[in-house]
């Protein structure tokens, strides 16, 4: 889950290299580098550890030639050193890589057997000699693309300058995102739009086994057998600056606070407010196919799978309809039963996650009707689930996903409804009532966010402990899943989620005086539909057990803090914690998403005091395009 670039016009590629791998970064920070084409001759510069490093290698160096690509790297093959950054020059070649070869020892054998000398331990380096061998017999690059991608297994994107060809670069895509930018004489690759969209909003997206000849002319793609393609160029609406910081210190505390706005965009572009219908446009013509669903599964990695675990409450309750909620990355090994009549629902904020993506198309060999929830517009899931649903969250850099989170929770919160009107389980009041309640959420939301001093204040009382345990019942224990990802990936503090019935059985052994238990307690008044889909009864009971957990935990010497509903302010929830929090009193459906913003301040502001890098925590990247 490199990010990588090229570039070919008439500028000094240098800034426009530089400035792409900076807006690539989330994709990997381990090492970086560039290499530009000088009177045909390259000149590599690379370096260990973040950009920084090699801008102040860089420094002010000018250049004249007017083609470059650039990397940076999250590492697979080879520790993340300068010799294994990338670019890999050999010969005439250089070439910068995303993803695995798997093969690669194999050509490694041969290449040895040839003489050839292998300077790092890449998988990288040995496509680079299969190219260099290529143009070395006299092949044109285009012409070397052909011959080398039926050698190379594993999934991948590249992109490759021969010094003999100025003003080409070659992109390909197999398995690992690639896109190519068409600018006025001029032309880019990249892994991701951001990297280039200061330059050009003109996008053609790659899909798989094809390349991108870029010229400064234009841009042409084929498909690996060399056929030509006319492929769609698409316009990009998102803006250079809303992948700005704003003012805020990092892009994660910018996404938190603009939650209200992305959850308003989210749902007001779904919802028909002078009827106030929920209407998805993404799966209008899916209505039919969904009368005949006996069963969803559901889908993700990491935080969007929490999402999905939310989302099996909601379409369970409102829709009547089993859901069960799977890893992306076990999800196809375990020969999943995936019968006619089976829904796949994949989530994903970036689109391009490789496990959620392999899932989404082992749904789609076995002929299932599959429907992706993501928030980045075209990306690789949008274009292959039969139908999409966006989340218009903007775009998400931080690491650690926020309102990725609460915007794909309110899209399948409208899904759920959706799905339960055409099953006839909700009756148009029940929907109604839902869809209203779901248009002040936002107000909320903003209300929610006050609370981040009260929360910074926590967070520097408890930031020494070393175990934090998060723990709530029903639709709040994906959020003490949730709630513990966030601190764990980027405060670095080892956190657990648990369902607070569970803890009895096992865990409840870890606590001590150390421990901190972060207990979620608002009101989860039990909703049930009668078989008219009418609300039908209101129950308070997991709250009363979740306060029976509490004691537990607290007679263990545990340190305390509840966050619960304003309710619950004054109550033994607040008055036998250490801490309460409590976010705006809502329904039972959306206090999920309330809930989340205690918890994605918190970790926060714990990894803020502690001192860790909060938008490129260590080991991780935002889009994991590798399995
Ligand atoms: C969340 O904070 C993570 N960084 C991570 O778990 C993420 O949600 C996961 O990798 C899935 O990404 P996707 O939504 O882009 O598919």
């Amino acid at each position: 889950m490199c990010g990588i670039i090229g570039y070919v016009g008439h500028h000094d590629p240098k800034g426009i290299l530089l400035d792409g791998l900076k807006r690539l970064e989330y994709r990997g920070y381990d090492s970086a580098g560039i290499a530009v084409l000088e009177e045909n001759k390259v000149e590599v510069f690379r370096s260990e550890g973040r950009l920084h490093r090699l801008e102040e290698k860089l420094g002010n160096r000018r250049f004249q030639g007017h083609v470059g690509v650039g990397h940076t790297r999250w590492a697979t093959h080879g520790a993340p050193t300068e010799v294994n950054a990338h670019p890999h020059r050999v010969g005439s070649i250089t070439l910068v890589h995303n993803g695995i070869i798997e093969n690669y020892l194999e050509h490694k054998e041969t290449l040895l057997k040839l003489g050839r000398k292998i300077a790092s331990d890449t998988d990288t380096e040995i496509v680079a000699h299969l190219f260099d061998i290529e143009v070395s017999k006299g092949q044109t690059l285009h012409q070397a693309v052909l011959n080398v991608l039926p050698k190379l297994k594993g999934s991948y994107a590249f992109v490759i300058l021969n010094d003999k060809e100025p003003n080409l670069l070659i992109g390909v895509r197999n398995g690992a995102p690639l896109l190519a930018g068409i600018g006025k004489d001029e032309s880019f690759v990249a892994s991701d739009v951001q990297a280039i969209l200061s330059r050009t909003n003109q996008i053609i997206y790659l899909n798989e086994n094809q390349f991108a000849v870029c010229r400064r002319e234009g841009v042409e793609v084929f498909e690996a057998n060399g056929k030509k393609l006319s492929p769609e160029v698409k316009t990009i609406h998102w803006t250079p600056e809303q992948m700005e910081k704003a003012g805020y210190r990092h892009y994660m505390l910018k996404e938190i606070h603009e939650q209200s706005r992305a959850l308003t965009n989210t749902i007001e572009s779904h919802i028909d407010q002078a009827q106030g219908k929920i209407c998805l446009a993404g799966i209008d013509s899916a209505k039919s196919k969904l009368k005949n669903i006996g069963r969803v599964s559901i889908v993700a990695c990491g935080t969007a799978r929490h999402a999905g675990l939310v989302g099996k409450d909601y379409i369970e309750r409102f829709a009547h309809i089993p859901v069960d909620v799977d890893y992306g990355s076990e999800f196809r090994y375990r020969d999943p039963i995936l019968a006619p009549g089976t829904l796949l629902l994949v989530i994903s904020q970036s689109g391009e996650t490789a496990d959620t993506l392999a899932a989404l198309r082992e749904g789609k060999n076995r002929g299932v009707l599959t429907l992706a929830i993501c928030n980045v517009r075209d990306s690789t899931i949008a274009r292959e689930a039969d139908h999409v649903l966006y989340t218009n969250a903007g775009p998400e850099i931080g690491v650690a996903s926020t309102k990725a989170f609460t915007t794909q929770l309110a899209m399948v919160f409208m899904f759920a409804v959706e799905f339960g009107l055409i099953n006839k389980t909700l009756s148009e009041d029940a929907a109604k009532s839902l869809t209203s309640d779901l248009l002040k959420l936002p107000t909320l939301v903003d209300k929610a966010l006050t609370l981040e001093s009260a929360i910074e204040t926590i967070a520097q009382e408890l930031q020494h402990h070393t175990f934090f345990f998060y723990m709530g019942r029903g639709i709040h224990f994906p959020i003490s899943l949730e709630g513990a990802l966030k601190l764990k990936e980027i405060s670095y503090l080892h956190a657990e989620g648990y369902a607070a019935g569970e803890l009895k059985h096992g865990p409840i052994a870890l606590i001590d005086r150390n421990t901190v238990i972060i207990v979620l307690a608002p009101k989860d008044r039990e909703t049930k539909f009668d078989a008219g889909g009418h609300l039908a009864s209101l129950s308070q009971t997991l709250h009363e057990k979740t306060m029976s957990n509490l004691q537990e935990v607290k007679s263990r010497g545990g340190k305390i803090w509840t966050v619960g509903g304003e309710s619950e302010a004054g109550t033994a929830f607040d008055t036998e914690s250490d801490y309460f929090t409590a976010i705006p009193n809502s329904t039972w459906s959306l206090n999920p998403i309330l809930l989340s913003i205690p918890m994605q301040l918190f970790a926060y502001h714990v990894a803020l005091q502690r001192g860790t890098d909060v938008d490129k925590p260590r080991n991780l990247a935002k889009s994991v395009t590798v399995e």
